[in-house]
């Protein structure tokens, strides 16, 4: 089924009031149980009808993604995800009350109607309003719930760009809605409803001091470290770009300067992704990744200013087009900024280490 080929059509929509007649083509042949890529405000999405098992199993055969590894289920409102789970306990109410539309999945217990094939065979399922106006408008055009994992290769960072969708789907899919780069660049934050006490189980935009501030409940986090994992997904590859991907740690001793002369001598070719602030130490080993003409010579240094300052949020926001960026120029090594782990910064590291480490 993966290999029937599709030529691909791109379709560019403005990303704060898409144009309906531009959209329907796609919500069809969604509710007809086509594939369907679109932009959400966290990354985007390889969706799919949610009640139907074939199109679901269509994901799983495109991305190349373990069968066991279960998929979130998008609706435009509280009333559309109703059907998919049991019922919505006052937690949930409370969170998406205050997150939804937004970067907040919730795992609940599921419907029967949901296919096991979206949950893995679990009896939870992840349930998610996007924020987005583009898949917010694809889900009430659809008029179905829509299944979606992030829109890229198992174990390829996620997509966050058009391009970086086409980069790993083009031709696998009939269509790609293009609504330019997404917000946040981070994929939600999942919070498991159905542990003992509620638990993070994948950090993101919304953090637990958030949570903990509307509805006075204090999520435990899941650190890879604490034994079987609830959520599946996060035991497998992530995130790993083609080159090797090291932290810069400045309190390590690993600082940006100290790791580029370590492999430039080595003749390895290098990307940085830090602040303009930490680019500035470096300027005279490196050049910016937009002003690369041609191919990057061995031994040499390209760099990815995200902003003017250290900054958990948009580090995250750029965090995987820069990886894919750096691929693109033929980097050997990608070095990265080390941010604090407090906040979005805790979504950010979590990202960065998985994609430090691809055998996890
Ligand atoms: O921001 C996002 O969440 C994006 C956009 C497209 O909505 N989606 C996304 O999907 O990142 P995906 O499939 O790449 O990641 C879903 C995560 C995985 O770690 C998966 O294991 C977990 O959610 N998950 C899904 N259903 C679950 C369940 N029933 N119990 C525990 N974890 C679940
Ligand atoms: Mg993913």
């Amino acid at each position: 089924m993966a290999d029937i080929s599709y030529e691909t059509r791109i379709i560019k929509v403005s990303a704060s009031q898409p144009a309906d007649d531009l959209l329907r083509p796609a919500a069809l042949a969604l509710s007809q149980g086509e594939l369907v890529a679109f932009p959400t405000e966290t990354v985007y999405g390889l969706g799919a009808n949610a009640l139907d098992a074939a199109a679901v199993g269509r994901i799983f055969a495109v991305k190349g993604r373990p069968a066991d590894n279960p998929l979130i289920v998008h609706a435009a409102s509280l009333a559309e995800l109703e059907p998919y789970v049991t019922a919505f306990p006052p937690l949930a109410l409370c969170l998406f009350q205050h997150f939804a539309p937004g970067p907040l999945t919730l795992v609940l217990p599921k419907a029967k109607v949901v296919p096991d094939l979206v949950t893995g065979g679990l009896d939870t399922v992840a349930v998610r309003i996007p924020a987005h106006p583009v898949a917010l408008a694809l889900l009430r055009l659809a008029g179905v719930a829509v299944a979606a994992p992030s829109a890229n290769s198992s174990g390829k960072p996620s997509p966050t760009q058009a391009w970086h969708v086409a980069q790993d789907l083009a031709g696998k899919i009939p269509y790609l809605i293009d609504g330019g780069p997404c917000q946040h660049g981070l994929e939600s934050t999942v919070l498991d409803l159905c542990a003992e006490k509620p638990r993070i189980l994948r950090p993101g935009s919304i953090t637990a001091a958030q949570i903990e501030s509307v509805c006075d409940i204090r999520p435990e986090i899941s650190s890879p470290s604490q034994g079987p994992l609830r959520s599946p997904g996060m035991k497998y590859r992530h995130y790993a770009p083609r080159a090797r991907v090291v932290l810069a740690d400045e309190s390590a001793g690993r600082s940006p300067a100290a790791l580029i002369e370590h492999f430039r001598a080595d003749k390895l070719r290098l990307g940085l992704y830090c602040s303009r602030q930490k680019a500035a130490a470096v300027l005279d080993l490196c050049q910016p990744l937009t002003e690369l003409a041609g191919t990057l010579a061995p031994g040499g240094c390209l760099y990815y200013a995200y902003a003017e300052l250290p900054d958990p949020a948009l580090a995250g926001k750029h965090l995987f087009d820069a990886l894919r960026s750096f691929d693109t120029a033929g980097c050997d090594i990608i070095i990265i900024e080390s941010l604090p782990e407090t906040g979005v910064g805790l979504a950010y590291m979590n990202r960065v280490k998985k994609a430090a480490q691809p055998e996890l």
